[in-house]
């Protein structure tokens, strides 16, 4: 019996950033970047504002929408790439915020595809007997770790967080029905951020070449998102016997709409059932699934039982493919 969705829920900070904000900032155009991208604005975090508020944020009202308290929930895995401290996790930052008492919590660090990481974990710890309700949350805080010189990163990401209350499924079909994930260390470099972490502590150096920022080859990523994506999904399909004809709707991780129609031609799902938020919050990597579908969820787009693709690609690389009943 697959894991399923009983709540979920987004938050986000209140600044809103538009194309034209930008323009003020680098030789950018809001042209350029809704052609090149599909990001009409993004949400920044106010100084003082930290990821794990938008975790707790996002986590409190999933539980509600569930239909549980926090006492109810066994695990809570936060995929961040953009943590409050490199230690402690932003999980256990959040945890007292939610109320979640002692319960074991934790970060993974798969950039966008931390959400579907953290979904097929949760699967497992339930299926195992270890978990009955785990909170799977992806949560972003990009506007901290951008290069605001560099006009090819800083217009992309955004701030936010999702987050997904994880239970049983009621029959065999609920749930999760398929998933795949993958990772790619080879590729590392394409996408990172170069000091923070130990090999490059912090030095004045270290600051005055941008290297707590996020450096990206735009167009290698481009090719491998594609690419990759397209595999994972056909994993799915196939390990769950259905069709792309079958699908629901598409919310695929929001990176860029035209990697997003690149692999919703590739899957030959049509862009009319595939969810769009990039528009609004422009790439908040482990947040975009679960901000996705909460929207869909609040806009009324996903009805209990729709079958229901997800796909992401990321930092890593990381990539991951899931196929569920809503
Ligand atoms: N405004 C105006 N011009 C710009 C901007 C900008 N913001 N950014 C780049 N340009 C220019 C470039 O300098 C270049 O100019 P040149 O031809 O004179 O050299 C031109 O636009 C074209 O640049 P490209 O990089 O070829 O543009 P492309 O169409 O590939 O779009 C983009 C760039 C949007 C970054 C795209 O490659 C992309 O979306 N890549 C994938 C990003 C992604 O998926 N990230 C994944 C996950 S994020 C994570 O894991 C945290």
């Amino acid at each position: 019996m697959g894991a399923r969705i009983l709540g979920i829920a987004s938050a986000v900070p209140s600044t809103v950033v538009t194309n034209h904000d930008l323009e003020r900032l680098v030789d950018t155009s809001d042209e350029w970047i809704t052609t090149r991208t599909g990001i009409k604005e993004r949400r920044h975090l106010k100084k003082g504002e930290d990821c794990s508020d938008m975790v707790a944020q996002a986590a409190s009202q999933a539980i509600e929408r569930a239909g549980l308290t926090p006492a109810d929930i066994d695990v809570m895995i936060v995929g961040t790439a953009t943590p409050d401290t490199v230690f402690p996790s932003t999980a256990c930052w959040a945890q007292p915020k939610v109320g979640l008492g002692t319960i074991p919590v934790l970060d993974i660090s798969a950039a966008c595809s931390g959400f579907l990481y953290g979904y097929q974990l949760a699967d497992s710890l339930i299926a195992s007997g270890r978990a009955r309700h785990v909170l799977v949350v992806g949560a972003e805080a990009l506007s901290r770790v951008m290069n605001w010189h560099d006009r090819t990163t800083c217009v992309l990401f955004g701030d936010g967080a999702g987050a997904a209350v994880i239970g049983p499924g009621d029959h065999e079909k609920d749930g999760l029905l398929a998933s795949s994930w993958g990772a790619d260390g080879r590729l590392a470099s394409l996408l990172w951020q170069p000091a923070g972490g130990t090999r490059h502590p912090a030095t004045e150096a270290t600051v005055a070449e941008q290297m707590h920022t996020v450096h990206m080859a735009g167009n290698e990523v481009f090719k491998h998102a594609v690419r990759a994506m397209k595999q994972a999904v056909g994993e799915v399909l196939e390990q769950a016997g259905l069709t792309n004809g079958e699908i629901d709707l598409f919310v695929p991780h929001q990176a860029n709409v035209r990697i997003i129609k690149a692999t919703a031609d590739r899957a030959r799902v049509p862009m009319e059932k595939t969810y769009l938020v990039i528009h609004k919050y422009g790439n908040v990597s482990a947040a975009s699934i679960p901000m996705a579908l909460a929207d869909a969820y609040e806009e009324g787009r996903l009805e209990r039982g729709d079958l229901v693709l997800s796909a992401s690609f990321g930092a890593g690389f990381t990539w991951a493919a899931t196929l569920y009943r809503w």
